[in-house]
């Protein structure tokens, strides 16, 4: 039987980082994916440019039953150190918005990159391969796969969550984890579009596609500053994708359509050069064409010009368009899911290793656990720096 120093499950984001740490540090490593090629959501991420990281990551931005668990991982490993890392590699990024950060070209370069890595540690890669069974044995852990059976001393689990089957996505790590009897906390899709219900879904149709600069606030307070898109099937943009995270079915959310505007004093102003201009063209000067006729056509905004306006009006305008009430019929599940909420608890980890405190010789990296980060490259830096406080100690 083949014997390996660790062996890393997951050929994603955090198990080709951790395997070619681990291999360069001198292990022998094996890195074991049920798919075609390493890193299918790398290459899917930032439209095809990955967001690698995030200039401004920090634990805040990052939604776990132990807020403190990522602190000791991402102050070891940090933005810079991946940064550093991709311009070596002669990989030419930018930033987009909020301190994201993308590839000039594209994500294949990251994958690229991690691949040149593990060859680097001479780590051995076998693709299209199932894990049948694991077991525990005095050495560490056996593993069944198809073909053939591989022992090792220390074994990571690196499978990533549920969001998005279609690019490889399993439940395997949760079922690792609850082999061994750790808790695994339930999960949810994350920075996820909302549907809405049917009448009021009918009603926004001919919004589709447009986009509003908007404020966006969860019941709990949590609020997003970012733009809103109108789709066919409901709410998405980032300042959705990023509140999803933090919403709990049946909850409302409050949208202010108009975050850069004090709407009272523009339409006083306006009303004192222009008192024959109507409202909906006044509005029209600091909101989509479209979404102003929408409402007009739905009655929230009256067909009157600007000094017919009465003050009743005026208030339930500002309420309809800066604190907008809205409550979604669900979310777009993990088809479309960018990450997954919930799973291995940290509690079972060390924020330190990532190793299970049961199950010495046991890792969890990346998105398997209840880790999830903020859109906007916060998540593929959970991946390196989990992976690479993982690294130190296989
Ligand atoms: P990841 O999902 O990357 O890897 C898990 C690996 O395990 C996969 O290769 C899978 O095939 C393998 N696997 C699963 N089950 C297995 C089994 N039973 N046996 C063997 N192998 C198995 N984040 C970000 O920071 N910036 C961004 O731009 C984006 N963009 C983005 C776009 C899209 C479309 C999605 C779906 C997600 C993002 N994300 C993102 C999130 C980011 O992709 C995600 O958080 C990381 O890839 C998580 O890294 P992991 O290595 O933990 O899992």
């Amino acid at each position: 039987m083949e014997k390996f120093d660790a062996i890393i499950i997951g050929a994603g984001a955090a198990g080709m980082f951790c395997a070619a740490m681990a291999g360069q540090a001198g292990g022998r490593v094996l890195l074991i994916d049920n798919g075609k090629k390493p890193g299918r959501k790398i290459l899917m991420s930032g439209g095809g440019r990955c967001n690698f990281t995030n200039l401004y990551t920090e634990p805040a931005a990052y939604l776990s039953q132990n807020p403190h668990f990522c602190k000791s991982a991402l102050a070891r490993y940090t933005q810079w150190d991946f940064i550093d890392m991709v311009g070596k590699h002669g990989i030419a990024w930018h930033e987009k918005t909020l301190g994201q950060l993308f590839c000039d070209d594209s994500a294949q370069q990251i994958v690229d990159m991690l691949v040149a890595e593990c060859e680097k540690g001479q780590v051995a890669m076998r693709l299209r391969s199932e894990v049948l069974g694991i077991e525990r044995t005095e050495e560490g852990f056996t593993l069944k796969l198809n073909g053939e059976d591989v022992q090792t001393g220390k074994l990571v689990i690196a499978s990533g969550g549920l969001s998005m089957p279609g690019l490889g996505a399993t439940p395997f790590g949760y079922r690792v984890a609850e082999q061994f009897g750790l808790k695994v906390l339930p999960t949810r899709a994350g920075l996820v579009p909302f549907t809405l219900h049917k009448p009021l879904l009918e009603q926004l149709q001919v919004l589709s596609g447009v986009s509003v600069p908007s404020v966006i606030t969860a019941e709990n307070g949590v609020s997003f500053r970012e733009n809103l898109l109108f789709t066919h099937r409901g709410l998405s943009g980032p300042a959705v994708l990023q509140l999803s995270s933090y919403w709990q079915p049946g909850e409302f959310v409050s949208v202010n359509l108009l975050p850069d505007t004090d709407l009272d004093v523009f339409i006083n102003e306006q009303r004192t050069a222009h008192p024959n201009q109507s409202l909906k063209n006044t509005l029209a000067m600091v909101l989509p064409k479209r979404l102003v006729e929408c409402l007009q056509q739905l009655a929230q905004i009256p067909d009157v010009t600007l000094k017919q306006l009465n003050g009743r009006q005026q208030s339930e305008l500002l309420e309809t368009l800066q604190n907008w009430r809205v409550q979604p019929n669900g979310t777009e599940g993990y088809r479309t899911a960018e990450v997954t909420l919930g799973g291995v608890d940290t509690n079972e980890l060390s924020s330190r290793t990532m190793e299970a405190k049961k199950v010495p010789g046991l890792y969890f990296i990346g998105e398997v656990m209840d880790v999830t980060g903020w859109l906007g490259g916060y998540n593929f830096q959970w991946a390196w720096s989990s992976a690479w406080a993982c690294a130190q100690a296989l």
